[in-house]
């Protein structure tokens, strides 16, 4: 077999910058403009602009290109500018090079958006000059990392600028609407503009290396498929613990909660991915199509099977910290649940009767993110029952954050002349088998918008399945006021959250 030659270009680029490695070459995106509403917010900051400059930094960004920063504040480029050179240098990933900088800065500037009719006009205006200025021929990215309330306006105000010559794509942040109904008049009005194919809807969990590893390690290996169903599993946990609080962003959270946060976007996806059928291709379509089928087989679940809660003052990591009601603007009474577990079925030939039990919370002991899958006890060990009781059913641990890697759960002899069985494990180590640092998540994704790559991005029926199941819950949450706070920070959520396991005769990994 013919081996692709290097060409001298890669040599060049990964012999000058070693960081290359890990991420892909000779992709880099068409000239355009990518225009960043909500650009003097938080996300802008911490994630968004640090992901542009580790392009940057990798030579993954178009030579003819701009970005242009958009938002209320009344901001001059300079300003704009000094806060991302600060936002990098603070939330970056790599040293801050001078030379990598100026080459962004140069592409960067600003245009604050005012509430008046003009402000669309002013908007084309702009990209029109840094087409001619910059060479991106009319080709646009729209990034709308605004609050929900802002997004319907401004994505009809950009679909009403659709006359370039390029192509446009639509980055739209989560949440996608508040519930069902919202987000599929935010779909139509979308649809007006723009074809399903232009848009891109961000679940950032999506881009993260390992959430791509779950179909590597189910797909690209023989041995885990065929044992991959209610035959060989007993259960499958996925956890999406935080030891951090709302972090000021009550606002938003009053009105999300765990549920809109997390659970309807990031944990629904983890359940997809992990449940899936293998795809025919990887292509948007094919895995998108497999994803759908398991959000549409989720049993919507009963009110005995969800479980929320509402974090009260506590240590978390040795420091005493605030409950949620007492965090600045938050309702002292507020109902605003910080946690969420459930017990979910996918009804399918696969999974039937193999329940999925899924928990995300604030404030938890530690931040950690983990997809765990559970294998049914060993049909008959023939070892006797005091040397094997310290043994555990097998265990395929996903990491995905943090200590990223694949760990498995397996029985082992204790070396010695009797016979005693314990579990160990057998651990794949990101850091330790490629050297590597991992990609943030919003590297990957602002790169394949820009290549009009929508794979990891969620589709609109995706969106409106994961809608359906949390409006079930939403509302029989109607019904009862749960007693919060129910758990204090620092634990692992509220007792009938181990309930719901105990019931079943099983328990939540590592208390
Ligand atoms: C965001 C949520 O989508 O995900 C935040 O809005 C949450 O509340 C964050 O903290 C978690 O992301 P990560 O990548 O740190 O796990």
């Amino acid at each position: 077999m013919r081996r692709r030659r290097r060409t001298r270009a890669d040599v060049a680029t990964t012999q000058e910058n070693p960081l290359l490695e890990g991420l892909p070459l000779a992709q880099t995106p068409e000239p355009c403009v990518l225009t960043i509403f909500g650009a003097s917010g938080d996300l802008t900051k911490r994630k968004i602009f640090p992901a542009i400059y580790a392009l940057a930094f990798r030579r993954l960004l178009p030579e003819n290109f701009a970005i242009l920063g958009a938002a209320r504040s009344d901001w001059s480029d300079e300003e704009f500018r000094h806060n991302m050179e600060a936002a990098v240098r603070e939330f970056g990933r790599d040293a801050f090079r001078e030379d990598v900088w100026n080459r962004l800065a140069e592409a960067t500037s600003y245009i604050p958006l005012s509430e008046d009719e003009q402000a669309m006009e002013k908007l084309a205006s702009s990209l029109t000059e840094l087409d001619e200025a910059r060479g991106t021929m009319g080709n646009r990215v729209y990034y709308l990392a605004v609050p929900p309330a802002a997004m319907p306006q401004l994505a009809q105000a950009l679909g009403k600028l659709r006359e370039t010559e390029g192509w446009t794509r639509l980055i739209v942040e989560k949440p996608f609407g508040r519930d069902r109904a919202s987000a599929h008049e935010l779909n139509e009005l979308i649809w007006t503009y723009f074809a399903e194919d232009e848009v891109f809807r961000i679940d950032h969990y999506l881009g993260k290396e390992t959430v791509q590893n779950m179909a590597a390690l189910r797909f690209a290996n023989g041995i885990f498929e065929p044992i991959w169903n209610r035959q060989f599993i007993d259960h499958v946990q996925i956890t999406v613990g935080e030891s951090m609080g709302i972090e000021g962003r009550a606002d938003y959270y009053e009105k999300a909660g765990a549920i809109r946060d997390i659970f309807q976007n990031h944990m629904l996806q983890l359940v997809a991915l992990t449940a899936m059928e293998p795809p025919s291709d990887f292509t948007a379509e094919s895995v998108r199509n497999e994803k759908v089928k398991v959000l549409k087989s989720i049993h919507t679940p009963g009110p005995k099977h969800v479980v929320r809660g509402q974090y009260g003052r506590g240590y978390v990591e040795g420091i005493e910290v605030p409950g949620y009601r007492e965090e600045p603007s938050v309702d002292p009474g507020s109902m605003t649940e910080t946690y969420v577990a459930a017990k979910l079925f996918v009804d399918n030939w696969r999974w039937a009767d193999t329940p999925f039990y899924v928990r995300t919370g604030k404030r938890l002991p530690r931040r950690e993110t983990t997809i765990a899958i559970q294998f049914k006890r060993a049909p008959h060990p023939p070892f006797a029952e005091a040397a094997a009781e310290e043994l555990r059913p097998n265990v395929l641990i996903v990491h995905v954050q943090p200590d990223e890697g694949v760990s498995l759960a397996i029985g082992a002899k204790v070396p010695g002349l009797g016979v005693k069985l314990r579990t160990v494990h057998m651990d794949f180590v990101y850091g330790g088998a490629f050297h590597v640092e991992l990609p943030e998540a919003y590297e990957r994704l602002l790169l394949d918008a820009m290549r009009g790559d929508a794979t990891l991005f969620t589709r609109a029926d995706e969106v409106d399945e994961q809608w359906a199941i949390v409006d079930a819950i939403l509302a029989f949450w109607q019904r009862d006021r749960p007693a919060f706070p129910n758990y204090p920070a620092g634990t692992w959520g509220p007792p009938s959250a181990d309930a719901l396991l105990h019931r079943d005769g099983r328990s939540w990994r590592h208390h």
